[in-house]
């Protein structure tokens, strides 16, 4: 069975600014799996916000196809269907919450999925619960963390019981403590079966995603698994990305002569290594 939930094929896309068209994504062909984690870097600019858009219907592509699940984001009377489908979760909270009371808001897209108030309410408090904000349902957003508004901003989407959920950015503005509980429960969703594709800046926050996409200037310039794509720093720093900090560690020690695996991702991983040494 063809499992693909996420089809580009061929795409383009430009923005028309004044005279000047800004192509943001040209020639783009990507395929993602249902059940896959997904993440997503590029320097600024280089298309991935862009991308994410015409996921979700927002932008239609200029040449070429986007399918979300099986789904032609052209054709307008899929567009609901699409949206229902992939969810999006954005960098800033506070321009995601509609209502002045957490559960409110978190009601929010249930309702306009039309479903019975009963269904609602089971949707609103699972959801809550999913993210470790119960207790605060009867809170106004405002005094949350912004951590806080993040999860209630997810929960949000959560109860619309999407299959895919496009997080961009949605870590950047956190504190640690915040990114950290967005990233767990971006995992928790994932290991429940929902497909998760993770933009970020954070080359940290995705030494565990099943595959990573590298954009350079519209383009896909690399794909593979966190192995295969941090063991290419001088790649990375050419397209002006970096690697995590265990990595740019690991690598050191190895050009200083120490037996250290290539493919060393995590704290774990390296003290391990480092022990192995003795
Ligand atoms: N609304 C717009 N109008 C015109 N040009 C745009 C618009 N939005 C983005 N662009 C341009 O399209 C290109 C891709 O932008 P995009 O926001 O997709 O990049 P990004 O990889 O998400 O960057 P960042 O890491 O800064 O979020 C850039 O050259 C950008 O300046
Ligand atoms: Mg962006």
């Amino acid at each position: 069975m063809d499992n693909t939930i996420i089809k580009l094929e061929n795409v383009s896309f430009s923005y028309e600014s004044g005279d000047d068209p800004v192509k943001a994504l040209d020639d783009v062909s990507i395929s993602i799996k249902e059940g896959e984690f997904v993440a997503i870097v590029g320097k600024n600019g280089s298309g991935k916000s862009t991308l994410a858009k015409l996921l979700n219907a927002l932008l239609l592509p200029s040449e070429g196809k986007v399918l979300v699940d099986g789904m032609d984001t052209s054709d307008p009377e899929n567009t609901i269907a699409i949206r229902k489908a992939c969810a999006m979760v954005f960098q800033n909270p506070d321009n995601q919450m509609v209502a002045t009371i957490v559960e409110e808001d978190v009601a929010f897209g249930p309702e306009n999925l039309g479903l019975a108030p009963h269904k609602i309410r089971t949707r609103v408090d699972e959801s809550l619960k999913a993210v470790m904000m119960y207790e605060f349902k009867d809170q106004k957003p405002h005094q949350l963390s912004g951590g806080q508004k993040q999860r209630i901003t997810i929960a949000g989407v959560i109860a619309m019981h999407p299959k895919c959920i496009v997080f961009d950015e949605s870590t950047a503005m956190l504190d640690p403590a915040g990114r950290t509980d967005t990233l767990k429960i971006m995992h928790k969703l994932n290991d429940e079966g929902v497909t998760v594709i993770f933009i970020t800046h954070y080359m940290e926050e995705i030494t565990n995603a099943d595959r990573i996409i590298v954009m350079g200037d519209g383009k896909v310039v690399k794909e593979g698994t966190p192995k295969e794509i941090f063991a290419d720093s001088e790649g990375l720093k050419e397209l002006r990305l970096g690697v995590p900090e265990v990595v740019a560690l690991a690598d050191l020690l190895r050009e200083g002569g120490l037996d250290i695996p290539e493919g060393t991702l995590s704290e774990d991983e390296l003290v391990e290594a480092l022990c192995r040494l003795k």
